[in-house]
């Protein structure tokens, strides 16, 4: 039997390259997206890739009255659960001196990269103990929820509450079948940083990305860093407080 796969929000540049390489490795995937049109491509490449028949499935992780459904009708119980989703704030909200004005987009930001994930994450556990099967969560969450900056305030504090999130359930499942692994980029060239001037030496592609994904879920990780950034943040968190707040990065 062929192991399987399910990615959510598969139209993420770090997803589908996951996909690609899960593939590679003979994975059987289901991929969802709140538009599976975007991902139609990817399915067959997918499908060629892997001789096996990738499933698309509509989820937009806003949306929590779906998930009871979505676990319903989910066809295979996966070994490495992907989550991908999340939103970054536009332009125009961070150049704003009047951020409060936007409180459509913070709460669209947060309902992306918190209150959906966690709904979403419960439901996935719940499915999976009932299962009683080896299986891998992998939750991308960032280094921008390690320490708030003026920068990304409610996307790094969105992420902070993921990444503590997934801590939670970690512990919660530390002696169950379950692995909980929180991924913690660096910058990562993507759809998400196009308009953005990343440092080359600091920056890594969606495929080193997809390879570390699948070496933290084969050795069974915790959290992890890509790059220097593991120690780049404990130099940003040992910054003391007074200091911090006058600095502009
Ligand atoms: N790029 C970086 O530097 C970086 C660094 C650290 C962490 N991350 C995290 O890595 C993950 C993947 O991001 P990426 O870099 O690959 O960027 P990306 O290509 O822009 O992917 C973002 C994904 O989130 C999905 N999404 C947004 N709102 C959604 C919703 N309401 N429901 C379902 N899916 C939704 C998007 O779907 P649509 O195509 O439908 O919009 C897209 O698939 C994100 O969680 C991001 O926060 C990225």
């Amino acid at each position: 039997m062929s192991k399987t796969a399910l990615i959510i929000s598969a139209s993420s540049d770090i997803a589908s390259a996951t996909a690609r390489l899960l593939a590679e490795k003979k994975y059987s995937i289901t991929l969802t997206s709140r538009n599976i049109q975007s991902c139609a491509d990817l399915s067959k490449e997918i499908t060629n890739i892997s001789s096996n028949i990738c499933f698309t499935i509509s989820l937009d992780v806003r949306d929590v009255t779906s998930f009871d459904d979505f676990f319903l009708n989910l066809k295979d119980t996966p070994e490495l659960v992907l989550f991908c989703a999340g939103k970054m704030e536009s332009d125009e909200l961070i150049s704003s001196k009047n951020r409060g004005y936007f409180s459509q987009e913070i709460k669209d930001i947060v309902d992306t990269n918190f209150t959906g994930p966690i709904i979403f994450l419960s439901k996935l556990k719940d499915y999976l103990v009932k299962k009683d099967k080896q299986t891998s969560i992998i939750i991308l969450s960032s280094v921008a929820g390690d320490r708030g900056r003026s920068k990304n305030p409610f996307y790094g504090s969105s992420k902070a509450g993921l990444s503590s999130f997934s801590s939670s359930i970690r512990q919660e499942l530390g002696k169950s079948k379950i692995s909980v692994i929180t991924i913690k980029p660096g910058f990562v060239r993507t759809k998400m940083t196009k308009n953005l001037n990343l440092p080359k030496f600091l920056t890594s592609s969606p495929e080193q990305i997809a390879k570390i994904i699948y070496r933290a879920h084969k050795k069974k990780k915790n959290v992890v860093y890509s790059k220097f950034w593991f120690l780049i943040m404990i130099v940003i968190k040992s910054i003391p407080e007074f200091i911090f707040k006058k600095l502009n990065f």
